[in-house]
C-alpha cells in the first residue's frame, strides 16, 4: 500500500493493517481516500475536498446520496423493528416489496425471492432454473449457457458463467464448473452458432445475459434485436431464460428494466444494486408463474430450499419501497434521458479523436474506449486531483452516476473526461 498522507485520519491507518480490501493486490494497491460524509452527487472526504461523483458507489446510489425520502424509510422501520426473519413470520416491507415489484416487472414475473447481493441473486437464479428440470421433467441438466464478455458476480456458480478467458476469474478457470460460453448472437450467423451449440448441448438448463448492456466488461452494448434472437432461440430449445439486471435494472438505460427497453421479457430476472437507491444492501431472483409453478406442490422435494438468515430485511425493503416511491413520483426516468441528451452533447464527439476507439452512450451510461492502455492508478488519481470519482475499468472510462446529478455537475464529469481524452494524445 502507498504511503499514508498527513491530512488522513488515524483510523485509516490502523484499519488498514486488518482489512482486505475487494480486488485489491493490499501489497501495491494504492489508498483509498478516507470519506467523511456524502450529499447528493458529492463525496466528501476527510481532508475537506469534495468529489463530484461519476459512479455512484458500485451503480447503487440513484436518487442521490442520503435521499431524505430514503433515509426517513429506513428510520421509521428502524424504530419500530430492524427486522424479522422471513421463516415462519411476516413483515409488511418485504410483502409490499414483492408486489409491488410483481405489478411493475414486465410479463408475469411475479414471484420474489430476496438476497442481500447480486451474486447471491445469480446463484438463487441458477439453482432455480437446475431445479425447474428435476421438478418438470425429471432431468439433470447441470450446465449454463452464457456469453462472452458477460459478468454475473464473484461466487462460484456466477463466476462459471462469466467470461472464461477475459473476466477477472480467468485464474479459477479449472476450479469453476464448465459451461457453454458462446458470442452474443448479433448477427445471424451468431445465432446460428448459438442455436447449434444448444442442439450440441441438451443438458442446459439456462441461459443467462446481461441484458442491452455488459457492465463489468467495459460498458459493452447490444440491440434488442439481440435479445429477440436469444428469447427465440431458448423458446426454439425450450430452455430458460435469465435476465441479470443486476446493473442495467431499475432505470438505469432510460427504462425501468432492459427488459422494458427491448420488449423482451425473460423467464428468471435478478435486480439488485439501485433497488435500495444505495442505502443497504438488497437483491431479488423474479421468477415467472411458468417457473414458479414448477416448484408450486403437494411435494416437499420440490420447494425450493434457500433461505439467506437476512433474506427479505426489513431496513432494505424499507429502502427499496421508498425507492419505488421515488420512481413513482418524481421524473427518474425523463433525469435519465436527459443525462443521456448531455452525454450526447459532451462525450459523442470524442468518437473522432484518435485516442478514442469507440463512445458508447445509453441512458445513465457513458463508455470511452481508448485505443492504447494507459496507467489505471494513475489515471484514477487524476481525476480525484480534479475533484471527480471516475474509475476506469481496462481501457474503459465510464460514467454511471446517480439520475438526480445537476447540469453542473455531469459537466464537471463530462468535462474531466474530455481533458483525459485530450492529454492522452493519439
Ligand atoms: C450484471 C451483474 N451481475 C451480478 C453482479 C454481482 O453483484 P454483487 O456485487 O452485488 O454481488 C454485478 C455486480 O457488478 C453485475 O454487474
Amino acid at each position: 500500500m502507498t504511503e499514508p498522507t498527513p491530512t488522513e485520519p488515524a483510523w485509516l491507518e490502523e484499519g488498514l493493517r486488518h482489512i482486505w480490501l475487494p480486488y485489491s493486490q493490499m501489497k501495491t494497491a494504492p489508498r483509498p481516500v478516507a470519506v467523511r460524509e456524502t450529499r447528493g452527487s458529492r463525496i466528501i472526504l476527510e481532508d475537506g475536498r469534495e468529489l463530484i461523483d461519476g459512479i455512484g458507489s458500485w451503480w447503487t446510489a440513484v436518487h442521490g446520496y442520503n435521499h431524505p425520502v430514503l433515509l426517513e424509510a429506513v428510520r421509521k422501520q428502524l424504530e419500530r423493528m430492524p427486522h424479522v426473519m422471513l421463516g415462519g413470520l411476516a413483515h409488511e416491507q418485504a410483502y409490499r416489496l414483492a408486489s409491488r415489484l410483481a405489478d411493475i416487472l414486465p410479463g408475469d414475473l411475479s414471484r420474489v425471492f430476496f438476497s442481500e447481493s447480486g451474486s447471491v441473486a445469480v446463484e438463487v437464479a441458477l439453482k432455480i432454473a437446475v431445479q425447474y428440470w428435476l421438478n418438470t421433467t425429471g432431468e439433470v441438466r447441470p450446465k449454463f449457457m452464457a456469453f462472452r464478455g458477460g459478468y454475473h458476480g464473484d461466487t462460484f456458480a456466477a463466476m462459471s458463467v462469466c467470461d472464461p478467458e477475459d473476466s477477472m476469474h480467468a485464474r479459477f478457470g479449472a476450479a469453476l464448473a464448465e459451461q457453454v460460453i458462446v458470442d452474443l448472437p448479433s448477427d445471424e450467423a451468431k445465432a446460428e452458432a448459438m442455436d447449434a451449440a444448444l442442439s450440441r448441448n441438451y443438458d442446459i438448463a439456462a441461459v443467462i445475459v446481461e441484458p442491452l448492456l455488459q457492465g463489468a466488461a467495459g460498458m459493452l452494448m447490444h440491440d434488442a434485436a439481440t435479445l429477440r434472437r436469444i428469447r427465440e432461440i431458448c423458446d426454439r430449445h425450450g430452455v430458460l431464460l435469465v435476465f441479470d439486471e443486476i446493473f442495467t435494472g431499475l432505470g438505469r438505460l432510460g427504462a425501468l428494466t432492459a427488459a422494458d427497453a427491448a420488449g423482451v421479457t425473460p423467464d428468471i430476472m435478478t435486480l439488485g444494486k439501485a433497488l435500495t437507491g444505495g442505502v443497504t444492501p438488497l437483491a431479488v431472483t423474479v421468477a415467472s408463474g411458468k417457473v414458479y409453478g414448477a416448484f408450486h406442490s403437494d411435494a416437499p422435494a420440490k420447494a425450493l430450499m434457500h433461505g439467506p438468515t437476512y433474506t427479505g430485511h426489513a431496513l432494505a425493503c424499507a429502502a427499496a419501497n421508498a425507492s419505488l416511491d421515488l420512481f413513482e413520483r418524481e421524473p427518474r426516468l425523463a433525469q435519465v434521458a436527459a443525462v443521456e441528451t448531455h452525454y450526447e452533447r459532451t462525450l459523442l464527439p470524442l468518437k473522432d479523436l484518435p485516442a478514442v476507439i469507440d463512445v458508447r452512450i445509453r441512458g445513465s451510461v457513458a463508455a470511452v474506449e481508448m485505443k492504447k492502455s494507459f496507467d489505471l492508478q494513475a489515471a484514477r488519481r487524476l481525476f480525484i486531483e480534479q475533484g471527480v470519482f471516475i474509475r476506469p475499468i481496462g481501457k474503459v472510462v465510464y460514467l454511471a452516476p446517480s439520475y438526480t446529478i445537476s447540469g453542473d455537475e455531469l459537466q464537471a464529469l463530462t468535462g474531466a473526461i474530455s481533458r483525459f481524452v485530450d492529454s492522452s494524445g493519439k
